[in-house]
């Protein structure tokens, strides 16, 4: 699912070398608030910077799935 709607900017599972995209280093970024940064984020985009709102595109559901994803690539 992270392919299918995320990695044409995100990189293929997630392997994107420019620091803000890059969604492995969420945990490393935001700690313990990575989980509530990655729903702000997702549900109300940001704009200015050409990520794109998802909240009514993608259902709560799918989101998380990718979130659980996410975590699991997460790097040290
Ligand atoms: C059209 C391009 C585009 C698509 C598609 C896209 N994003 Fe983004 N996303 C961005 C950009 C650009 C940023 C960086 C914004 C910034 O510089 O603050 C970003 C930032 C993020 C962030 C915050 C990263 C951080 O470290 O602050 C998260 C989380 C995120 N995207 C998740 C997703 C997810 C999940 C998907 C798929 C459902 C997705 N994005 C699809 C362009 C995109």
């Amino acid at each position: 699912m992270f392919n299918q709607y995320c990695s044409h900017c995100h990189g293929p599972d997630a392997v994107q070398g420019e620091r803000p995209r890059d969604l492995r280093r969420l945990t490393r970024r935001y700690g313990d608030g990575a989980t509530q940064m990655f729903y702000t984020t997702v549900n109300n985009g940001r704009m200015d910077k050409g990520m794109p709102v998802w909240k009514g595109v993608l259902p709560e559901e799918t989101m998380w799935r990718i979130y659980t994803f996410l975590q699991s690539v997460q790097v040290q």
